[in-house]
């Protein structure tokens, strides 16, 4: 066994589907029933430091909660992460017991997917503690091995597709454009602080149940194709139409699913009406997107963010704002 005493830190982004992953071919393997595109959120970063003990007996986890104290992780959420670093350690072929420091740059309340950005930053983390010598490729898909799907896709820079050819070897994400092809904003309306009551995972796991969904899955290769072609060619209507139609499908599959759950509050609708009401009065082009949980991401050119923003905090459902450009990859730092 290789006797390792280094420690390796990360800093990942979340990021935010334009086409969603929603129903999995494979829970074990985390493989989902069709591909996906994503941006990476600069401004919702996770940074995490994987130190390896040699003398230790025992893994812990600790995470920084948003004033800055330190939690030690317990139970489920332990698991998993000890889960993922068992996952490379094996592949690394050492021992050592680790001591994992995770905190996040943004509230853990405002309803952004941290697991994403959090997953990501522990794979490429521990990757280089234990001298895993690995291409983007295979951390993108030992990181969709942790549970957390969409965190793949926090392993490349940018814009970035998961691709899904129903194996293990062929399901990774990639990079479509770097960040600084396009200077795209995704605008988080914070309606709700309170945490999802419905885990994605759930809703994977029922999604087929739903009749609506050979319907989502036929329409799905031309809405992948027109968000493609939608941020190779800087084209706002093409991208918005096609998320806010996949977002759409998204979510009447989770409220036909048994059970059927509905994630939208008030708020969300209210948010969701006035950024098309204010595309079609105004011209003003910014689309919505919504993830498993009531907030509503809003997506449009830099040059129209400040008005966009400005309008969505004067809309009585709206908490605050976290406003994110497209975001570099997982990366080491320190
Ligand atoms: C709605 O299983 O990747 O965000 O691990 O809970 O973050 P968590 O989610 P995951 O499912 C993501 C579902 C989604 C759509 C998407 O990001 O593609």
């Amino acid at each position: 066994m290789k006797q390792l005493s280094h420690a390796a830190t990360a800093v990942a982004c979340a990021n935010i589907a334009f086409i969603k992953y929603w129903g999995q071919r494979d829970a074990h393997l985390t493989l989902p029933t069709n591909g996906s595109i994503s941006m990476n959120l600069d401004g919702c970063l996770t940074e995490t430091t994987v130190q390896c003990l040699p003398e230790a007996v025992e893994d812990s986890v600790w995470l920084a909660l948003s004033g800055g104290e330190e939690v030690q992780a317990k139970g489920r959420q332990f698991e998993r992460v000890i889960q993922q670093i068992e996952r490379l350690r094996q592949l690394a072929g050492v021992s050592e017991r680790v001591e994992v420091r995770s905190r996040n740059n943004f509230p853990s309340d405002a309803g952004i997917a941290s697991s994403a950005a959090a997953f990501a930053a522990l794979t490429r983390a521990a990757a280089a503690a234990f001298r895993l010598e690995l291409d983007e490729a295979e951390l993108s898909r030992l990181t969709r091995l942790s549970g957390s799907g969409s965190a793949c896709r926090s392993i490349p820079a940018g814009f970035v597709e998961w691709f899904d050819d129903g194996t293990h070897a062929g399901s990774y994400a990639a990079q479509i454009a770097p960040p600084e092809h396009w200077n795209l904003v995704d605008i988080v309306a914070v309606i709700s602080t309170e945490a999802k009551h419905v885990a994605s995972t759930s809703g994977h796991s029922v999604a087929t149940t739903s009749p609506y969904f050979p319907v989502r899955l036929e329409g799905i290769e031309q809405r992948l194709a027109d968000v493609r072609q939608g941020i190779l060619e800087r084209d706002i209507q093409r991208l918005g139409q096609a998320s806010e139609a996949d977002a759409m499908s998204m979510h009447v599959i989770a409220m036909t699913a048994h059970p059927a759950t509905m994630y939208w509050l008030p708020g969300t609708l209210a948010v969701m009406q006035a950024v098309q009401r204010w595309r079609v009065q105004d011209n003003l082009q910014s689309y919505w997107t919504i993830d498993a949980g009531p907030n509503v991401h809003v997506i449009c050119e830099a040059k129209d963010a400040p008005e966009v923003e400005a309008r969505l905090c004067e809309l009585d459902a709206v908490q605050w704002t976290i406003v994110n450009g497209a975001g570099p990859e997982a990366r080491l730092v320190g």
